[in-house]
């Protein structure tokens, strides 16, 4: 069948990387020697590794020809200059510091801006980005506008922030409590929804007017750049590039996790426009990442970061990879799974609380699905609800968030349309099983973002899927021969 072949990819493959078929059975093993943890499974374990979209992504030939041209020294490192020339030219922040990964500059930014008792609104929580806001002493408060906890809410900004809220939260503290907003172009937890111009206007303004500052964090904010021009009216006639410029531009400075957007590999920084603050953060990216000019990286990976910034913004990219993430997601949505809609930049959420509704919140119904979406058909996918948003600090309890999803996380110019059939069929045909799905319940917890290492046990079961369930066995050769008619 034909169908959206509009976003086809704007590039071809030179090198390719084998991936390893998996049998069923195999599969049932890994799992259960994995705690039922997808972070624990082997890589080579998997055949379509949709976990995160956070530096799994492929370069391009001129990324790796950059890599030929870092330059190791330990100061002044010339692919040093790059970066900034690229970050001052398509996000617009003069100082810029850069940092191993995204969590290391928000570490640096919750430093330099939080003290004991502040309280920091955000557009929904990010796993690092609020536990850093904790360490550094401060409180975070969803000001998200209430669509975005509705998986069902076609609304097309549902990343905006409620404005009510955060007044409410202002009036609350005080102005003087509140040091920054974080504002997250897209929002990853909502399900990868973006924030309009609009918004994000009548946000600088509100928090201007009160001596608060706006920060970004633009891990994704040039798949939420695609999605205002696709949405906003008004912007219908601008680049993807102006829309970006233009957000930025309405930000005091901005996180970022270079592993997304960036088309790279590992990287990150933090842009800021007061010198003063810049000051403050190369104080401390010093103690935490390395020398400000190089943050933690070697030379090599920030001329690769600086290459993929500008590949990132050019239309035809940015379109092929939203486009493959909307074919996935229109497969599911017209096989009835129920998912975050609409389809979000960079993945695919299924709402496990709906999918698995024989499943009460406390067995985990999303780290079940995503455990039996691996056993089923060798899909890697990550858990984002119950397991993810932890305990909360002062009480000690499970927080339950009422978004418990599934994310299939689309890494950027790695999987094909036919990739894309295969996790498709994986998930309608667990969709006809879902009832064969047992819940969890943890064996181990760490302390601090426990999803990463947690394990768990299927509740009254030793499978977490039944083995009535006939499953794709990927290393059997008539595999690929079998079709529907
Ligand atoms: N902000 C957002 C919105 C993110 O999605 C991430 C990472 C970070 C900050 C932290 O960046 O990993 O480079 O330190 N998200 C990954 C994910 C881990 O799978 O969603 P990092």
């Amino acid at each position: 069948m034909m169908r959206h072949r509009s976003w086809a990819e704007p590039w071809k493959i030179k090198v390719v990387e084998p991936i390893h078929m998996t049998t069923r059975a195999e599969r049932e093993r890994h799992i259960r020697e994995a705690g039922f943890n997808t972070f624990l499974i082997k890589s080579e374990d998997v055949y379509i590794d949709l976990l995160t979209d956070s530096g799994t992504n492929a370069m391009s030939d001129r990324q790796w020809a950059g890599m030929m041209m870092g330059d190791e020294a330990y100061a002044g490192s010339r692919n040093f200059y790059h970066l900034e020339k690229a970050v001052r030219d398509v996000y617009g922040y003069p100082e810029l510091i850069p940092t191993h990964q995204g969590r290391g500059a928000e570490n640096i930014l919750s430093q330099i801006l939080i003290k004991p008792g502040d309280h920091i609104p955000g557009n929904m929580y990010f796993t690092t980005t609020r536990l850093h806001q904790e360490l550094a002493g401060g409180a975070f408060h969803d000001v998200i506008i209430d669509e975005a906890h509705d998986p069902a809410s076609e609304h097309p900004f549902k990343g905006n922030v409620d404005l009510a809220k955060l007044d409410a939260l202002v009036r609350e503290v005080g102005a003087e409590r509140v040091p920054y907003i974080c504002v997250a172009l897209t929002v990853n937890l909502a399900g990868g929804q973006p924030v309009s111009v609009a918004n994000l206007r009548a946000v600088n303004e509100y928090c201007h007017a009160r001596g608060i500052k706006v920060m970004l964090d633009a891990t994704r904010a040039v798949e939420n750049a695609w999605f205002v021009q696709q949405r906003e009216p008004e912007m219908r006639d601008r680049t993807v590039a102006e829309i970006l410029r233009l957000m930025c531009d309405l930000s005091d400075g901005a996180t970022m996790s270079g592993k997304k957007d960036s088309l790279v590999n590992i990287g990150g920084w933090l842009g800021l426009r007061d010198p003063s603050l810049g000051e403050r953060a190369r104080n401390l990216v010093v103690v935490y990442e390395g020398l400000h000019t190089y943050g933690g990286l070697a030379g090599r990976d920030l001329e690769a970061m600086a290459i993929g910034i500008r590949e990132s913004i050019e239309e035809d990219y940015i379109r092929s990879r939203i486009g493959q993430v909307y074919y996935l997601g229109e497969q599911l949505r017209e096989g009835g799974v129920p998912i975050v809609l609409p389809i979000g930049g960079h993945a695919v959420f299924i709402d496990a609380a709906a999918m698995l509704s024989h499943l009460p919140r406390d067995q985990f119904p999303a780290q079940a699905l995503a455990a039996a979406l691996y056993v089923e058909g060798g899909v890697r996918a990550m858990e984002r609800g119950a397991v993810s948003a932890g305990r909360d600090p002062k009480t000690g309890e499970n927080r339950f968030p009422r978004l418990e999803l599934v994310r299939l996380t689309i890494p950027r110019r790695v999987y094909t349309q036919a990739h894309m059939d295969v996790v498709a069929e994986s998930v309608l045909a667990l969709y006809a099983a879902r009832d064969r799905v047992h819940g969890l319940h943890f064996t181990y917890e760490p302390e601090y973002l426990r999803f990463f290492q947690a394990r768990f046990e299927p509740v009254g079961s030793l499978k977490v899927l039944d083995s009535a369930v006939v499953g794709a066995d990927h290393a059997d050769p008539h595999f690929v021969l079998q079709t529907d008619d």
